[in-house]
């Protein structure tokens, strides 16, 4: 169990570099878009999240469920987000801003809480 939950916390953390790094390269960009290494990673940080839980709480372990609550909710806005305009050629600064001021909040929320 130990190494299925370091395994899927390094995927986790892989996620996040996705993430975060698929929107921080195009910060001085005019034209930004949702590019695949932000739906991939806003996707495996969901999956790999709720994975996580459940090997931790399956190895007795406790997990603060309030944070998860929270955690949870926060990517799924992320993910709908990143998959609903993964098509477009171009995304408002505003929801760029936004998916990377959430991304960036959750990664602070893990840290934290
Ligand atoms: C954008 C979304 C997310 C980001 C940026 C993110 C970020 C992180 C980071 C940086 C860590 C490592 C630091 C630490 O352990 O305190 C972490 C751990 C963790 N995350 Fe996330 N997370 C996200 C989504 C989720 C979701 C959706 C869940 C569950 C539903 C989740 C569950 C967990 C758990 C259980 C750990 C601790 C693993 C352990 O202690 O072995 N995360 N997260």
């Amino acid at each position: 169990m130990e190494i299925a939950r370091d395994a899927l916390l390094l995927l986790h953390l892989v996620g996040f570099a996705a993430l975060f790094g698929g929107a921080f390269v195009q910060v001085r960009d005019e034209v930004k878009v949702v590019n695949s290494a932000m739906l991939h990673g806003a996707l495996i940080q969901v999956l790999s999240g709720v994975l996580l839980v459940g090997v931790i709480e399956a190895d007795e372990g406790e997990v603060n469920q309030a944070k998860i609550g929270v955690k949870l909710l926060v990517a799924l806005v992320i993910a709908v987000l990143c998959w609903v305009n993964r098509r477009k050629e171009s995304v408002p600064g505003g929801l760029f801003y936004a998916l990377l001021a959430l991304t960036l909040s959750n990664a602070a929320v893990a840290v934290f809480w």
